[in-house]
């Protein structure tokens, strides 16, 4: 098990280049599966999920290439449309794979997800919309088969904007019979990272960014070259880093047009913050100002992913917050690990109340999962004294080279194998 060793008090002060997103790599690496042929992706971020996405490419069939942030997939050969369950338990995303080889191999076979336990996520969504474009789908035994002789467009509506099911229809309609017509679709940037992607491989989707997403099938898609966006969570997380310690912080490569909620939240609790196109700076000089109320929200509402770091944040401002979760149910799970480090929270279902104290005390904690871990690590770098943080998987999962990144600024953070 790793572990992050960390002595906490130090300011953040330095400049840090933002990896490229997960949230939009792993869609895109499904979508190499439709084209038939040799795709490069460039600015893919070194994490463990986009290891385990690799070895579902592999095990259908595609070859993979990595050379540093690049990665080459040739999916010529795909000889295989089932992914096992020992693959799929690894992470949520794998789901998304669903769209992509039916479309391809008119037949999948997938079991059901795993990921981080920060909720039920049931994936009814998915199926009920896949279902609607003509895919036979049976359950047996965990998992989830699909036939399809054709795929037929169809109008589609998503009771909830989920990101997934929204990149599932993508992939499977992009190479249907006629139009499909999604409404109350996702509007994350990563849908329209995902969007232009498909389309330079030959697809004719528009809308992506909005809520109606609009996709005309074509019969083949072309291998192709793409960079991947800006990965907003990670750059969220190190601005509340660089907050939490009372720090300066540049992001180079950030993109401030997709972080519009998060940017006021720090401006509003007294950060200065200066964002051009594709660079953010923040400066914290003085203890921050607790904000009254945050609400998580599908984009481009308050992300969820971002609700535990600043959560951290909270626990050493000045006065009280209130969060909602309204997007995961169990995402509370940083939370006691917070308590021991002497913050003061309590939870009551999908609310907490956070009353900010004047410092944290460095502790031994454990990451539960990914985003609640770098809350974990927000906490440390601003606690007196020395952190060590547990199970790091997690942390690994979002956030490349964690302790790299941020020793780069001034942290004293360490990995411990
Ligand atoms: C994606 C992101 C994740 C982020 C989440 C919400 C990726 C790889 N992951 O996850 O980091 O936290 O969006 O912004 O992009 N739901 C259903 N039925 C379904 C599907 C979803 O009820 O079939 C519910 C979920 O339980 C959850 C909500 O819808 O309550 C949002 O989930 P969704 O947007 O699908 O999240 P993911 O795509 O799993």
């Amino acid at each position: 098990m790793s572990s992050l060793l960390i002595e906490g008090g130090k300011r953040l002060d330095g400049e840090i280049t933002v990896q490229g997103a997960k949230n939009a790599v792993l869609p895109i690496l499904a979508a190499t599966v439709l084209s038939g042929g040799r795709n490069v992706v460039y600015n893919c971020p070194d994490l463990s999920d986009v290891s385990s996405t690799v070895e579902v490419l592999e095990n259908l069939g595609c070859s993979v290439m990595r050379r540093g942030s690049i990665l080459e997939v040739d999916s010529s050969n795909i000889d295989n449309c089932t992914i096992p369950d020992s693959l799929m338990r690894k992470m949520r995303s794998s789901i998304i794979f669903l769209g992509a080889i039916i479309a391809r191999c008119r037949e999948a076979c997938v079991s059901m997800p795993g990921g981080c336990e920060i909720g039920q996520r049931p994936i009814d969504l998915h199926l009920k919309a896949l279902r609607s474009l003509g895919i036979d789908i049976t359950e047996s035994h965990g998992y989830i088969h699909c036939k399809a002789d054709k795929l037929i467009g169809a109008e589609i509506h998503l009771d909830f904007p989920s990101v997934g099911a929204t990149e599932n229809v993508m992939l499977a309609a992009c190479m249907a019979d006629g139009i499909t017509t999604l409404e109350n679709a996702a509007r994350e940037p990563e849908i329209v990272d995902l969007q232009n992607f498909l389309n330079r491989m030959g697809a004719k989707i528009s809308g992506g960014g909005g809520s109606v997403i609009k996709i005309e099938g074509v019969s083949r898609l072309y291998g192709i070259e793409h960079n991947i966006m800006p990965d907003r969570i990670v750059a969220g997380t190190y601005l509340v880093c660089a907050a939490a310690t009372r720090g300066q912080i540049v992001l180079n490569g950030a993109d401030s047009s997709h972080m519009s909620a998060v940017l006021n939240l720090l401006s509003d609790m007294g950060c200065k913050v200066w964002r051009e196109k594709n660079r953010i700076a923040l400066c914290a000089d003085k203890r921050t100002i607790a904000p009254p109320c945050i609400k998580t929200m599908p984009y481009p509402g308050f992300p969820t992913d971002i609700q535990s770091p600043f959560m951290a944040l909270t626990a050493i401002s000045e006065g009280t917050s209130v969060f909602v979760e309204n997007i995961f149910e169990n995402r509370y799970q940083h939370v006691d690990e917070l308590i021991r480090m002497g913050a003061d929270i309590r939870v009551d279902g999908r609310c907490a109340v956070v009353i900010g104290k004047d410092r944290l005390c460095g502790a031994h904690v454990e990451a539960k999962e990914l985003r609640g871990g770098a809350a974990l690590v927000v906490a440390a770098l601003a606690a007196e004294g020395r952190s060590i943080i547990d199970n790091i998987k997690y942390i690994d999962r979002g956030y490349e080279h964690i302790e790299k990144y941020l020793s780069l600024c001034g942290a004293s953070i360490t990995r411990r194998e």
